[in-house]
């Protein structure tokens, strides 16, 4: 593929995004941004500096004072925080139910959506998030919604811990799940929601590789 493009993939939690994100970047030779990352690094942070959560004004102060890097070593990515890798600490159940109140605050948002940018200007990305076709990218070529039941994504996500040896209840993730959409869906700053020129694939029967051709294959689509 010639020309540049970005490729914008939202959607709620477990809907498959980072690992069809990042497949769809090796096939394409494009770099994978995991802005969901960034947040979880920021919301790990503020955990350790024991900042107030609610307070988006101390955490913006905090991330104004650190760096947040995703790092592409082969086919791993890592994040650190100032030189640290954090890329296990950010998947920990403490981040995960406090991310969606660290990212809710607009003042984090503008300073993400800033690096975000800054890191996708050169083109040929694939950024995976919540408002990515909505706000930070509005012109990216193609856009993709992508979803599936909540029963589904809790399903993988159960199946995820399991291959890792982690303990966990099906219908606690479900609620963890359901709750994290609903306070992403609801923030009043870039919330979780399909752009109106986003192509929606609902993947509750498919599989990875299957959403990854077919996003491919819309990309194609848009260079010719
Ligand atoms: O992979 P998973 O769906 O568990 O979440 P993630 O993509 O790592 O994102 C974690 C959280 O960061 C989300 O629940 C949102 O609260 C927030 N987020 C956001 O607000 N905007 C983005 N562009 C990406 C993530
Ligand atoms: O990034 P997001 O939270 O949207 O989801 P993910 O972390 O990429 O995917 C959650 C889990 O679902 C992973 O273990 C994927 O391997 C799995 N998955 C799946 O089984 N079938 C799909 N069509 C998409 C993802």
């Amino acid at each position: 593929m010639n020309k540049q493009m970005n490729i914008a993939i939202d959607g709620p939690a477990g809907a498959g995004k980072s690992t069809v994100a990042k497949l769809v970047a090796e096939r394409l030779s494009f770099l994978y941004i995991d802005t969901g990352a960034m947040y979880r690094a920021l919301t790990y942070a503020a955990l350790e500096e024991g900042v107030d959560l609610k307070d988006g004004q101390s955490l913006h102060k905090l991330l104004s004072k650190i760096t947040i890097s995703l790092n592409h070593e082969e086919s791993r990515i890592t994040v650190l925080v100032n030189q640290k890798d954090v890329t296990e600490e950010i998947r920990s159940k403490e981040v995960t139910s406090n991310v969606s109140l660290v990212s809710s605050h607009e003042q984090v948002r503008v300073e993400m959506v800033e690096r975000q940018r800054e890191l996708a200007k050169s083109g040929n990305s694939v950024l995976d998030g919540r408002d990515i076709g909505t706000f930070v990218l509005p012109n990216a070529q193609l856009k993709v919604f992508l979803t599936a039941s909540v029963e589904e994504r809790a399903r993988r996500r159960f199946e995820e811990h399991e291959a890792k040896g982690i303990a966990s209840d099906f219908e606690q993730l479900k609620k963890e799940i359901a709750k994290r959409d609903e306070l992403d869906s609801t923030r009043d700053f870039a919330p979780l929601k399909k752009a109106i020129d986003a192509v929606e694939i609902e993947s509750t029967k498919m599989s990875i590789h299957e959403v990854a051709e077919k996003i491919i294959k819309l990309a194609k689509e848009r260079t010719v």
